[in-house]
């Protein structure tokens, strides 16, 4: 085995499809996938790699600093790829501080584990960790963030992860540990949690729930595919320049209502129904507080450097995400537990 290469966070929906795509294309690496298992870890978002003769699942918290410590000394790992957090917005608004524990602390913990294990021996070692486009704050009806624009975070969420990126850079200038940073817009696809707006939905359409639209809906983001954001991961990991940050997003802005009614309408196409059938449950709600108005990535130094593009159009991947939740609604239906219950009373009550 060529490499020892610890992913965090990999039970949840972007870390388990970078598993995936390392565990398959890098049969000399051997894959470490540290994960707590909190209400967003699932296993079952790995059943096609768990007997992999690469790939090792360990459940542990990347709070535990003493447990850290010992994973490190035994396996030895010359790469993180740090993906474990808390990720949801609305949750960071109603307990920040499990985003301060996770995505600070939990970030910290692992650097002094990597820096005490390699001592200044940083030969082919790397510690990559990924972030998100919120950092930078909210954009205006113009621009792009770019690698260079300003940290400016709203929402507990982004301020915990701001402080987070702002920990690995200076781990590199203190410690001179070798690290890249990639900040990336919003993901879909396969997997993810229906907390997420695109999975809620889908999830609501199904079932002919409501479709909690916030404010007047006219927030924008800019949409990636989840494989691609791990294609990209892959190009960072082998090629990134150390010591850099790269910007990924889809090229792919929406105004939420105008995603919300494409959705709508290919639902209601794959489901057989009337069209606009799907539309009428669209229902104007309570906004988040402290509401990002737009997010989109100019990524145009991925691109460029290291030859990164989007593989799917937002249509395309968008079809394929639903598919994807109406072939595998056991997997929802696992989730859809007591309390994910009560989060959605919390929530949407
Ligand atoms: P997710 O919530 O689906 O998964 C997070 C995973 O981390 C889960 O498996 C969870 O069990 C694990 N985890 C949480 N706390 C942990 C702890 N203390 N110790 C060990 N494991 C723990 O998140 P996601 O959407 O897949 O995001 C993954 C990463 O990518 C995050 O760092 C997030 O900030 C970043 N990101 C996400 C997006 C997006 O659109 N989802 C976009 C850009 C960046
Ligand atoms: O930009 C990257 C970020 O994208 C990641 O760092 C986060 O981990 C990820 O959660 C995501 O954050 P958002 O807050 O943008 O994603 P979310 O799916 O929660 O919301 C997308 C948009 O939809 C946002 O404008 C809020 C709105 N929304 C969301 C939900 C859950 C609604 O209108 N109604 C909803 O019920």
């Amino acid at each position: 085995m060529s490499k020892k290469i610890l992913i965090t966070g990999g039970a949840g929906f972007i870390g388990s499809h970078v598993v995936r795509l390392f565990v398959n294309n890098y049969p000399d690496y051997r894959i470490f996938n540290l994960d707590a298992l909190t209400y967003a870890g699932n296993l079952e978002n790995l059943t096609d790699v768990e007997s992999s003769e690469n790939y090792t699942f360990l459940k542990g918290d990347i709070t535990d600093d003493e447990y850290i410590k010992s994973i490190f000394e035994t396996h030895q790992f010359d790469g993180v790829i740090h993906l474990a957090a808390e990720s949801h917005v609305d949750r960071s608004i109603s307990d920040p501080l499990a985003f301060a524990k996770t995505n600070i602390l939990g970030t910290m913990i692992l650097l002094n584990s990597f820096k005490n294990l390699w001592q200044n021996n940083w030969e082919g070692k790397l510690f990559y960790h990924v972030s998100t486009d919120e950092v930078y704050g909210t954009l205006g009806d113009t621009g792009l963030f770019t690698e260079t624009t300003s940290y400016d975070p709203n929402s507990p969420y982004s301020a915990s992860k701001a402080s987070s990126d702002h920990f690995v850079r200076a781990y590199g200038e203190t410690y001179k540990i070798p690290y890249v940073i990639s900040n990336c817009s919003n993901n879909y696809g396969a997997n993810q949690f229906p907390e997420k707006l695109i999975p809620l939905f889908i999830n609501n359409i199904i079932n002919n729930k409501s479709l909690p639209v916030y404010g007047d809906g006219k927030y924008t983001r800019d949409w990636l595919y989840v494989d691609d954001h791990a294609s990209a991961i892959d190009l960072v990991f082998h090629k990134g320049i150390m010591r850099g940050t790269y910007n990924i997003g889809g090229f792919n802005e929406w105004q939420n209502i105008d995603l919300i009614k494409l959705l709508c309408q290919q639902m209601d196409e794959k489901l057989g129904r009337e069209k606009g059938e799907s539309e009428k449950l669209i229902t104007y709600v309570k906004d988040r507080p402290g509401h990002d108005l737009r997010y989109a990535i100019d990524a145009s130094k991925i691109n460029k450097e290291l030859g990164w593009e989007p593989s799917v159009t937002f249509e395309q991947g968008l079809s394929k995400t639903i598919d994807w939740y109406l072939a595998n609604e056991e997997w929802m239906s696992n989730i859809i537990n007591g309390d994910y219950l009560k989060y959605y009373e919390k929530q949407y009550s």
